[in-house]
């Protein structure tokens, strides 16, 4: 099965935004990965719900929007309407992660709920069979361009481990510092969406660059 692939506009380039997204429509992506941070949750500022709107209205590929962001529940419907397919809370900000998974889908949405590197998944055992997406950070989140932690591996296979157990069928997704190099041995330990962001948009030839990790061969 060849992976899903999620480039993340996070580092695309902001004065050419409408091309980037344009490039992303004509490749052969899957997703567009919309990263939302606060400066709270993180200690970094991107963008947030006019940004979604714009980049919606021309986008060919569905949104996934990784909120990074506390009390995410003020903002979900604001951005369900802003045309996100996904959305995907931190668990470290949410206190209800029950109701809030629940209110995504009442907004049509898929639900996913993001772990930060040092979130043990077993913390998912009670929400997994509800969960449509997990979302395994293999850095510490705020920035783009930051190196992959190994120790990602090991989580990734002890996620797919508790979702077949309890035979859910949330996608396992992994954020940051995913590469060509590191892309086989994560779609080998479980990994189903790939994020990438400055790996694709720094890359000589963006296009080709997704083409060559959606096709990434597991021996
Ligand atoms: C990091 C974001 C990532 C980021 C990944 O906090 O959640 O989605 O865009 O960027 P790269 O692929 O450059 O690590
Ligand atoms: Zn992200």
């Amino acid at each position: 099965m060849k992976p899903i692939l999620a480039p993340s506009i996070l580092a695309a380039d902001f004065t050419n935004l409408g091309r980037d997204i344009e490039l992303i429509n004509q490749s052969q992506a899957d997703w567009i990965h919309f990263d939302v941070m606060d400066g709270h949750f993180v200690p970094n500022i991107s963008f947030g719900l006019p940004v979604c709107e714009a980049v919606h209205r021309i986008a060919r590929k569905p949104l996934d929007v990784h909120l990074m962001i506390t009390e995410p529940d003020r903002y979900l419907e604001a951005f369900a309407k802003a045309g996100a397919a996904h959305i995907t809370v931190h668990l470290e900000a949410c206190t209800h992660l029950h109701r809030t998974i629940h209110h995504i889908q009442e907004l049509g949405c898929k639900a996913g709920v993001a772990l930060n590197p040092h979130t043990p998944v077993q913390l998912l055992e009670d929400i997994i069979a509800d969960l449509d997406i997990v979302l395994v950070m293999t850095v510490n989140p705020g920035f783009g361009g930051q190196k992959f932690i190994e120790h990602s591996y090991q989580k990734i296979a002890a996620l797919k481990e508790l979702i077949a157990q309890h035979r859910s069928h949330a996608l396992i997704e992994v954020d940051g510092g995913v590469n060509e190099q590191n892309t086989p041995a994560l779609i080998q330990a479980g990994a189903q969406v790939l994020v990438a962001g400055n790996f694709v948009f720094s890359s000589p030839n963006p296009t080709l660059t997704i083409e060559n990790l959606k096709n990434t061969v597991v021996s």
